[in-house]
């Protein structure tokens, strides 16, 4: 594993400085202008059996492994004319795909990263969507505000998961859903399971999805790659390949012997 990324993986463990050193990453990549449209930051999803082939417009193309991500994501969630809530919205790209294609009344995303905001504010221009700046753990809304909560790989990068939980718990009407994708390494998945079984919600569905992902990073591998080439600064090359799970770095290791799940939940309020 590259110095930097096992320093950065050890600090990571301290929850306040996990908290703190995420932040000032997303803040640093809100801050990277690419050549080509970014607006997505997951790892994807790819089928094994027959291609999901969901039909795309050829602007969201590029982005089908991500996309496809939040597809399965949102599996038989109903979304049409409900409110939904992304905590950890990133670039935006997924909070733009749910309400173009899925037609919420209302898609808002939230970062806690102001600058990740102000740049989907500035790129994302669509009937019922906005964002907003705001924490996952203390969440800027009244209760009972959404009928939707979506977090997709947002999460390990909190520093009070319990808090998090609690929060959705809070703003969602009853009956409400909380769907939910995220990374941890293997020791931490049963802490993780028992914390949303904690959490006063119901688990609907419980999948882990690592091989699906594992094969979305290798065949995103030559795009990203240039898109890396071409945008990021060459001293932080090694540790974006490692950030962006390529072929051959240590989170793609991790993935494929499974020393990191990839697990979704579906969970409903009572
Ligand atoms: C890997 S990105 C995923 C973004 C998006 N969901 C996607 O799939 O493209 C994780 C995002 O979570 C956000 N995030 C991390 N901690 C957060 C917190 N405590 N509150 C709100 N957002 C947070 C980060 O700023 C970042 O934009």
């Amino acid at each position: 594993m590259p110095i930097l990324a096992n320093a950065f993986a050890t600090l990571c463990r301290v929850p306040v400085l996990r908290k703190l050193l995420w932040k000032r990453w997303y803040q640093f990549l809100a801050g990277i202008n690419p050549k080509r449209p970014w607006t997505f930051m997951n790892y994807g999803y790819e089928s094994f059996d027959k291609p999901l082939a969901i039909p795309l417009e050829s602007e969201d193309e590029a982005d089908r492994y991500s996309i496809q991500l939040y597809h399965m994501v949102v599996g038989q969630t109903p979304l049409g004319g409900r409110d939904v809530l992304e905590v950890g919205s990133g670039r935006g790209g997924g909070a733009s795909y749910i309400q173009r294609y899925f037609h919420p009344k209302s898609t808002t995303g939230l970062d806690y990263s102001e600058k990740a905001v102000a740049y989907c504010n500035r790129v994302h221009h669509v009937k019922g969507l906005s964002f907003r700046q705001g924490d996952a753990e203390a969440l800027p809304f009244s209760e009972e505000a959404f009928d939707v909560v979506l977090n997709v790989e947002s999460s390990h990068c909190y520093g009070n998961l319990a808090a998090f939980f609690s929060e959705v718990r809070r703003v969602l009407r009853p009956g409400g859903l909380f769907v939910h994708a995220d990374f941890r390494s293997s020791d931490q998945v049963e802490p993780w399971i028992a914390l949303l079984k904690d959490s006063g919600m119901g688990i609907v569905e419980q999948r882990e999805i690592t091989p699906n992902v594992l094969a979305a990073l290798d065949a995103d591998n030559q795009r990203k790659m240039q898109i890396i080439q071409e945008s990021v600064p060459k001293a932080l090359v090694k540790p974006f390949l490692d950030f962006a799970g390529m072929k051959g770095s240590s989170v793609y290791e991790y993935f494929r012997k499974r020393e990191m799940q990839y697990m979704l939940f579906v969970m409903r309020k009572p």
